[in-house]
């Protein structure tokens, strides 16, 4: 499996021969390398740990595809950020013992873009592109027939000599992710045959995630050191992952290297991130609420605009994680916070609120 670029460098795009001539699109590629990041990242099916319905259905279609000779359906991923999208691409793409080509929509703006790279795969190969539903238009429309009947259809010459030609592609599989499943148009998401969730992690999962990466990086940990980082991860394991390895330095630095119950306590308190896993930015969001629009319902503009982050972050990669804790709700009127939302805070639970739970 060659990997052209992953989840962390959205700097996409690839290196391709049309017509003969050597073509360089936007940036280099990105050689697939033994780093930190794909160090840590499972290969194979049963090294993923969590998302068991997608794994029992993936197993299938995998068989399937390889018994058949014939490529796997093209699928949709679709769920919060961090829960493993790309990661689980590329350990299908390995499954089926062939090469992945990552790219994310922002990157194709321009239809040689995406012209570019389905012309550049070969039978069988994956192409993955991640934020799907920010393609353009033109782009969509581009994938259309590629998708349905592997074919681009091109046009040459101009007014009344305007010819058009169906080109053939390989029969490639896409694999799309989005946070946004509910923006991917009709037409789009329409053309996949498997379309899934990722859901949040279990604690439990997250503490095997946290165990298994700080095997492969060589950490001293324990379980119940390993259970404080979990239950701390916000569901996700890009943050368990992240968190381990702040969490082995502070060790290092004021203990003696080995990742325990009491040094992952210490160690997230000074990263501030408390005990349910909420950093600043998720608790200055509810104490927002609570503070100053009683509580909600309030529009998650405004929220935006008075932490002075974008509302497609909040919406994206705060709000599920607190929505799906029950610590705020979504309303037709925007945002408000829950009895557990509240409490979570220290605040004392409004009567009001009490009586409408
Ligand atoms: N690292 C990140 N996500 C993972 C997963 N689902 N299983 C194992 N390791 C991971």
């Amino acid at each position: 499996m060659a990997i052209f670029s992953d989840d962390d460098d959205k700097q996409k795009s690839l290196s391709l021969n049309i017509n003969g001539k050597s073509e360089n699109l936007e940036t280099k590629e990105i050689a697939f390398d033994k780093s930190f990041e794909n160090n840590i990242r499972p290969q194979k099916l049963e090294e993923y740990i969590g998302q068991s319905a997608l794994k029992s259905t993936l197993k299938i279609s995998i068989e399937a595809s390889k018994k058949r000779n014939k490529q796997i359906d093209h699928m949709l991923f679709y769920g919060p950020p961090g829960l493993g999208k790309t990661t689980l691409a590329s350990v299908i793409a390995n499954e089926l013992d062939t090469k992945i080509k990552i790219t994310s929509a922002p990157a194709l703006e321009r239809p040689r873009d995406i012209i570019g790279i389905l012309m550049s795969l070969k039978n069988g190969e994956i192409l993955f592109i991640d934020e799907i539903h920010r393609l353009n238009k033109v782009t969509e429309e581009i994938l259309y027939p590629a998708m349905e009947d592997f074919f681009l259809d091109m046009t040459t010459g101009k007014a009344q000599t305007v010819k058009t030609l169906r080109v053939p592609l390989p029969k490639f599989t896409l694999i799309g992710a989005t946070t946004k499943a509910g923006a991917l148009s009709g037409p789009l998401r329409d053309r996949f045959g498997i379309i899934h969730k990722l859901e949040f992690y279990t604690k439990e999962e997250l503490t095997q995630v946290v165990t298994r990466t700080a095997k492969i990086l060589e950490f001293d940990i324990d379980e119940e050191g390993a259970k404080i980082i979990a239950s701390r991860s916000r569901g996700t394991p890009r943050i368990a992952n992240r968190l381990v390895k702040r969490v082995a330095d502070y060790a290092i630095v004021k203990s003696n290297g080995k990742i325990t119950k009491q040094v992952a306590s210490d160690a997230l308190q000074a990263l501030h991130i408390d005990d349910s896993g909420l950093d600043s930015t998720d608790r200055a969001l509810m104490s927002l609420i609570i503070e100053k629009y009683d509580g909600g319902p309030v529009g998650i503009e405004t929220i935006a605009a008075a932490l002075g982050e974008d509302a497609k972050t909040i919406e994206d990669v705060y709000e599920p994680y607190l929505l799906q804790e029950g610590y705020i709700q979504r309303t037709p009127r925007g945002r408000k916070i829950s009895p557990q939302g509240y409490r979570l805070l220290g605040y004392k639970v409004p009567s009001v609120q009490q009586s409408l739970f």
